[in-house]
């Protein structure tokens, strides 16, 4: 049988490396993995690329990530997340490769109290939200064979949210995190899992793959100073938000649950399970 040839751009970010890690160990595929290595936002560095790797499958990870960089960098932000994207489509397009594109709940603006589904209208509010529409767009317009998959509040990997936490507790530094930020904690292993099951299906389009439930962001941050042995009551909670609103950016899983093809586990029992496996509580 013939192995699957797959690209995986943005291979040493969070969610590239843990899927990198799981598609290494597969007899099935020939990985290859890139970074700034290949400058996505250089077309004709994409198209060689595509030319010496011929891969069956693209996964775009590469990204500009941090939304607080992307507000004070919007040309940078979009020429990454936007262009960058549209030359990957544009070119699996020229190859018949499938593209699949990982991009974030930030597309929506916040303000939901219910989940939002594929099927809602995004109306981000961020230059990193714009700039992800505007990538989703373009894989949209230029690719047919394309799988756009949003996630939240992704950990997993250096420099996460759960070792920023664990850092400033093992310092003795004050952690404080936001009462008003509501979302679903989603790990890069299930992610990872996610993404190897569809490798292989004929599905196409935008799925959302959130861990189950929803939390604020100082729930989050307590849960993981008692996971790991701390005093909970370490972390205080705050009001970022303006005029008493609160940023709910909670993703309906509904393609998974409608086809049935996976079924992401609640929140806390991922974080649970992650933290049981990489952090020691001691
Ligand atoms: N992390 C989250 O909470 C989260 C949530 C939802 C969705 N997502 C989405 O998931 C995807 C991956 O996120 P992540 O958290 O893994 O991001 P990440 O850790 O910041 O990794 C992004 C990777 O892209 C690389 N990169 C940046 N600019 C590039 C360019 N021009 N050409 C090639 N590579 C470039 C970066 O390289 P350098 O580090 O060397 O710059 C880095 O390795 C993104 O699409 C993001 O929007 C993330």
């Amino acid at each position: 049988m013939q192995k699957e040839s797959i690209w995986i751009t943005g291979a040493s970010g969070k969610i590239g490396k843990a899927i990198m890690n799981r598609l290494k160990k597969q007899v099935d595929y020939r990985v290859v993995g890139t970074d700034l290595d290949v400058d996505i936002t250089d077309q004709d560095a994409v198209e060689q690329s595509m030319d010496v790797y011929r891969p069956n499958i693209v996964i775009n990870c590469a990204s500009l990530s941090d939304a607080y960089y992307c507000e004070d960098h919007m040309i940078e932000a979009f020429r990454v997340n936007a262009l960058g994207a549209r030359n990957l489509a544009a070119a699996c397009r020229q190859h018949n490769a499938k593209l699949i594109h990982l991009s974030t709940d930030d597309v929506f603006c916040g303000d939901g109290s219910h989940g939002k589904t594929e099927f809602d209208v995004p109306t981000p509010r961020t230059v990193y939200g714009k700039s992800k529409l505007a990538g989703e767009n373009f894989v949209k317009e230029l690719t047919p064979k394309h799988l756009i998959i949003r996630s939240s509040w992704v950990y997993g990997g250096k420099g996460d949210y759960i070792s920023s936490i664990l850092e400033k507790a093992e310092r003795g530094e004050e952690i404080t995190a936001p009462l008003d930020q509501i979302s679903s904690p989603t790990s890069t292993e299930e992610l990872a899992h996610f993404i190897e099951v569809m490798l292989d299906k004929k599905e196409y389009g935008i799925y959302h793959a959130s861990c189950e439930g929803a939390c604020t962001r100082h729930e989050y941050a307590r849960t993981i100073l008692h996971l790991a042995g701390y005093d909970p009551n370490l972390e205080h909670g705050t009001y970022n938000e303006k005029d008493g609103a609160i940023a709910t950016t909670l993703l309906e899983n509904l393609m998974l649950k409608m086809t049935g093809i996976y079924d992401m586990p609640p929140w806390r029992e991922e974080l649970e399970r992650y933290m049981g496996k990489y952090i020691k509580n001691d």
